[in-house]
C-alpha cells in the first residue's frame, strides 16, 4: 500500500486534495501533517477522520524532531506540502512567519525525506512566484521559463522555496516536482480569500470591499482541477520538472463580484472601492501547454460550473465559515479593512 503524507491538509487546498486522495485512491495511506494555524479547521477533515487509511498529525512542518518522528513511523512513499502562510495581504502586515513556514519548513520536509528515502517530493507553489503581467498585453502569458520575480513578502517566500527545492534535486538529488498554479476557488476556502469573502459579506448585506477599481485580474482554478494536476505530477511527472496550472480563466476582480452580487440577489450597491493592496499584482495568467502535452492535464470545469457550485456550497455549509466569522477573524477583518 502507497502511503503519501500531505501537509497543510486542514486548509483550503489540502482538504480537497485529501478528498480527492480518499475517492480517487482507496488504496493509499493518507497522512495528513498541519499545525492548525488560523487557516486550519480540523472539522473540515471531519470525513476523512472517520477512515481507517486516513492519519492526521497535529504538528508544525518547521519543527524538525516531531517531523522526523512521523516519517520514522509512517516511512511515506511521497510528500506533497501544502503547508503554507498563504494570504498575501497578512504577509504584507507581518512578513515574518512567511519565511519560516514557507522556506524553512520546506527545508525541514526535505531533510526529512532524504533521510528516509521518500520517492517524490511536491511542493505546491504558485504563479505569483513569476510577478504579474501588464493588463493590455494578453498575448503575454506566465510559462514556466517566465523568469522568477516576486512582489510580496508572500510570493518572495514561496519563490525562495522553489529555488531551495530546486537546489536540493540538483544538490542531493532528490527526486522533487513543483508545480505552479493560477487563483483557486472552491469549498473550504478561508474567507478571507476574494471569493468566499465576497460571499460572506453579501450574504450578511455588509460592504463588498473592492481593491483600487477592481481591475487586476486573476486567472481562476476549480479547486478539483488542481487536485488532479498535482496527481499526475506526482505518479507521472518528471523529477526536477516545473509544471504550471491554469486553465485560461482570467477574470478582473470586479466582474467576479458583481458575479456573485448577481446570483445570490443582491445590489451592486454593496460594492465599495477601497484602498488598494500595496504592491498589487495587476495580471496573472498561466500557460498550461506543458502540463497537458506531457501529462495530459487539461480543466474539467468551466467557470460557470465551478462558481455556481462555490457558492451552493457556502450557502449550504454556512454553520463552518459563521463559526470562522464569528471568531478571531473579527480582530483581523477590522485591522484589514477598518480604516481602509
Ligand atoms: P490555506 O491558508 O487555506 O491552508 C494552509 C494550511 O497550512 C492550513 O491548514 C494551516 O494550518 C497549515 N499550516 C500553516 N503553517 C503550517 C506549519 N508551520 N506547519 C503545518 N501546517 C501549517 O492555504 P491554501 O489556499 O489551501 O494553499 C495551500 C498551498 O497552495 C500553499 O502552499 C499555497 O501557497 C499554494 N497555492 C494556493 C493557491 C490558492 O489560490 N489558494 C494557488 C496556488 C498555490
Ligand atoms: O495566484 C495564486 C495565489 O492566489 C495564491 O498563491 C495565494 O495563496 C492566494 O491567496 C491567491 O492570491 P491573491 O492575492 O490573488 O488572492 P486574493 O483572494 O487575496 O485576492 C484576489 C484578488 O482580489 C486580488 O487582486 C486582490 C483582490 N481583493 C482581495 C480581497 C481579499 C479585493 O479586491 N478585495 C478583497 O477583500
Amino acid at each position: 500500500m502507497q502511503t503519501i503524507l500531505v501537509t497543510g491538509g486542514a486548509g483550503f487546498i489540502g482538504a480537497n486534495y485529501i478528498y480527492y486522495l480518499l475517492e480517487h485512491h482507496p488504496d493509499v495511506r493518507v497522512i495528513c501533517v498541519d499545525v492548525l494555524t488560523y487557516a486550519g479547521n480540523l472539522s473540515t477533515l471531519a470525513e476523512a477522520l472517520k477512515k481507517p487509511t486516513f492519519t492526521f498529525y497535529k504538528d508544525d512542518i518547521c519543527d524538525r524532531e516531531a517531523i522526523f518522528e512521523i516519517f520514522e513511523k509512517e516511512k511515506p512513499d511521497c510528500v506533497v506540502n501544502f503547508a503554507a502562510e498563504s494570504h498575501v495581504d497578512r504577509s504584507i502586515d507581518n512578513p515574518g512567519v512567511f519565511l519560516t513556514t514557507n522556506i524553512l519548513g520546506t527545508q525541514v520536509l526535505m531533510d526529512a525525506c532524504r533521510k528516509y528515502d521518500v520517492a517524490r517530493f511536491h511542493q505546491v507553489s504558485t504563479d505569483e512566484v513569476y510577478g504579474d503581467l501588464p493588463l493590455d498585453r494578453p498575448d503575454l502569458l506566465f510559462t514556466e521559463e517566465t523568469p522568477i520575480q516576486t512582489s510580496s513578502p508572500y510570493s518572495a517566500s514561496k519563490a525562495a522555496a522553489d529555488l531551495l527545492v530546486q537546489a536540493y534535486h540538483r544538490t542531493y538529488g532528490l527526486p522533487v516536482t513543483i508545480s505552479r498554479c493560477s487563483n483557486n476557488y472552491g469549498p473550504w476556502q478561508f474567507p478571507e480569500k476574494l471569493i468566499p469573502l465576497m460571499i460572506a459579506n453579501a450574504l450578511h448585506d455588509k460592504p463588498l470591499p473592492v481593491y483600487g477599481e477592481g481591475l487586476n485580474v486573476r486567472d481562476w482554478l476549480y479547486v478539483d482541477d488542481h487536485c488532479r494536476a498535482i496527481d499526475l505530477i506526482i505518479r507521472n511527472g518528471t523529477p526536477g520538472e516545473v509544471y504550471n496550472v491554469g486553465g485560461h480563466n482570467e477574470m478582473r476582480n470586479i466582474d467576479i463580484v458583481r458575479l456573485i452580487c448577481k446570483a445570490l440577489d443582491k445590489p451592486e450597491e454593496l460594492i465599495t472601492y477601497v484602498a488598494d493592496r500595496k504592491g498589487h499584482d495587476l495580471r496573472y495568467a498561466i500557460d498550461p501547454t506543458k502540463i497537458h502535452e506531457e501529462l495530459g492535464w487539461l480543466p474539467e470545469t468551466p467557470f460557470s460550473e465551478g462558481i455556481e457550485k462555490t457558492i451552493s456550497w457556502y450557502l449550504e455549509n454556512r454553520e463552518w465559515w459563521e463559526t470562522i466569522i464569528s471568531g478571531e477573524y473579527r480582530t483581523y477583518y477590522e485591522k484589514m479593512y477598518g480604516n481602509r
